[in-house]
């Protein structure tokens, strides 16, 4: 959880969410893709010892809910209570996403708030009353253009297609009212030059850029013609629009309205971490509403790329049936943390297959790292009784370990702490361990074990105590993507007694070289990542 130490209270804490996915249906691999990677940035900025935040939620109004729970004859509340409770807050437990809130829009804290900051913004004169006609995308729970839909073919011959879901749009006539986001497209122009950092990766920055310069529209924030939703405050004929609704909950869920210094000490968002499909929500739309209300605006949306199958976006209808259960349960839980982050680069879309994260895991995990300790614990407890000798023969090929060490954390806190290019850290994590590997081959311990004089047993003492220590450094490293693998190996070391619990590793500590004291006791305990069952 959050560290609360005193020395942090009063600082502002290191903000991260996801966007809170729609509970029409349980989540899936994509789904789980962005809440993963929000889990490890998190925990990796616990680990680098700052105070941090980590939302995540439900998004449960819009039309598109209500007629899901219509279909299954429940009332769309009971319908949401069931799935959030029975599919999406179990699945995050089995994930190990430690989120320090969980925000549903239905809960009356939000609510309450996201009426009073509706009102604030019509009291400002920022709304006003309008009617709208045009094309518009349920599944999106958006207005379209026409210029961006497709025609439809076979079935849908005749019909205009959302692009996103390849589903026939509705047409949409309402009075509603509107805010006025077309005032805000210089605005936000000037804030997209002076922040670089404000949308990544550059593509996407590039593509809000060029929508924005396009001109922008007023926004209809309500809806009249269905009642699933938080009513307008002055005119309780029309619920508020599901999007201005849900962005909401970014500042409700800290605060916002009911708590000022909760707000004050996490509020903006360090990093808003979204789905490309939902980046103009985000990037033009949530951004203009804050300055609309004077509130700050986040320091970063940071757009991931899709899962695909198929070449298509991944979506409940074009699963082929994988659900990340049964990815956990035959290459557990750890390794499905690291695969998608590890194998995709953030931001790129990518797509899954049994063939390649079956071929990552035997590589990287069962062989290079699972082995590397198996190998290192078995010669300790053979050669020196399981007590982790001292290195008194430190030379060339010690110091070349620590240099690379010291080297790749600079490197995986700079990528994953700061790019949130997690493919890049990662990789630069398992170099590492590739060249631990490639120093146990050459120094051969098994064969200076051989030898019983004692410049060679002091050799054997220090090659063993170099390859633990490595691996002292990359169970601290890891423990942010595979925080079980990465407690397993903490205890085959012994480390704890001497060092202190796993979470309270910090990342900058982490490349010191001798942190782990000789005299621990290692144990080999079983294989980190056991090899797979042949049934896939
Ligand atoms: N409810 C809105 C978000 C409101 S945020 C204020 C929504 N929900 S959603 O259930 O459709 O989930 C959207 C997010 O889930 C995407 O933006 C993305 O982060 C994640 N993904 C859903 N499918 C995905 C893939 N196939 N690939 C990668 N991420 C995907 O939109």
């Amino acid at each position: 959880m959050a560290a609360t130490g005193s020395e942090q209270e009063g600082t502002k804490a290191y903000y991260v969410s996801t966007p809170i996915y729609y509970v029409n249906d349980a989540p899936h691999l994509g789904h789980a893709y962005t809440t993963v990677a929000g889990d490890v940035l998190t925990r990796w900025h616990r680990q680098r010892g700052e105070k941090v935040w980590y939302l995540t939620g439900t998004d449960e109004h819009g039309q598109k809910i209500m007629r899901t729970a219509e279909a299954n004859g429940v009332s769309p509340q009971e319908w949401c209570d069931k799935l959030v409770e029975e599919s999406w807050k179990p699945l995050w437990q089995h994930l190990q996403i430690a989120n320090d809130d969980f925000i549903r829009t239905t809960e009356k804290r939000h609510t309450d708030r996201v009426r009073e900051f509706v009102q604030d913004l019509y009291d400002r004169g920022e709304i006003y009353q309008g009617g709208y006609e045009g094309p518009y995308c349920v599944p999106c729970e958006e207005y379209k253009t026409y210029g961006e839909l497709l025609d439809g073919e076979g079935e849908w011959e005749g019909l205009k297609l959302c692009p996103i879901h390849k589903k026939p749009v509705e047409m949409l006539k309402e009075e509603n009212y509107f805010f006025k986001l077309s005032a805000y497209g210089e605005k936000l122009l000037a804030h997209y030059e002076a922040h670089p950092e404000f949308i990544q990766p550059e593509s996407a920055r590039n593509e809000v850029m060029q929508f924005v310069r396009q001109g922008l529209e007023d926004l209809s924030i309500s809806r009249s013609t269905f009642d699933w939703g938080v009513k307008i405050p002055w005119d309780d004929k029309h619920v508020i629009y599901v999007w201005v609704d849900a962005l909401l909950n970014y500042a409700t869920a800290v605060g916002y309205g009911s708590d000022q210094q909760k707000f004050e000490e996490t509020f903006p968002a360090d990093v808003h971490l979204v789905g490309k499909d939902i980046l103009r929500f985000h990037a033009v739309i949530w951004p203009a509403m804050l300055m609309a209300n004077g509130l700050p605006l986040p320091k970063r949306i940071a757009a991931n790329g899709w899962l695909m199958v198929g070449g298509e976006k991944m979506s409940k209808s074009n699963l082929t049936g994988i659900s990340p259960h049964e990815l956990t349960d035959h290459f557990g839980v750890d390794a499905y943390r690291w695969y998608f982050l590890r194998a995709i680069a953030f931001g790129q879309d990518g797509s899954f297959s049994w063939e390649d994260f079956s071929a990552r895991y035997t590589s990287e995990l069962a062989n290079d790292y699972g082995n590397l300790a198996s190998r290192v614990a078995a010669m300790v407890g053979k050669y020196f009784d399981g007590a982790l000798p001292e290195a008194t023969a430190h030379g060339e090929a010690e110091q070349a370990i620590a240099d690379g060490l010291a080297a790749a954390v600079r490197s995986a806190d700079e990528k994953i702490g700061e790019q949130l290019d997690f493919a890049g850290g990662i990789a630069a994590i398992f170099d590492f361990i590739k060249q631990v590997n490639g120093y146990l081959t050459e120094q051969a311990p098994w064969k200076v074990a051989k030898d019983d004089s004692a410049e060679a047993q002091a050799r054997l003492a220090t090659i063993l105590y170099t390859a633990a220590e490595s691996l002292r450094a990359c169970a601290v490293l890891l423990n942010a993507v595979m925080p079980e693998s990465s407690a397993k190996l903490w205890e085959m070391l012994g480390a704890e007694p001497a060092l202190g619990a796993l979470a309270d590793q910090r990342i900058a500590d982490a490349g010191e070289w001798g942190r782990l004291p000789a005299g621990t006791t290692v144990t080999k305990g079983a294989a980190l990542f056991p090899r797979l069952e042949e049934n896939k």
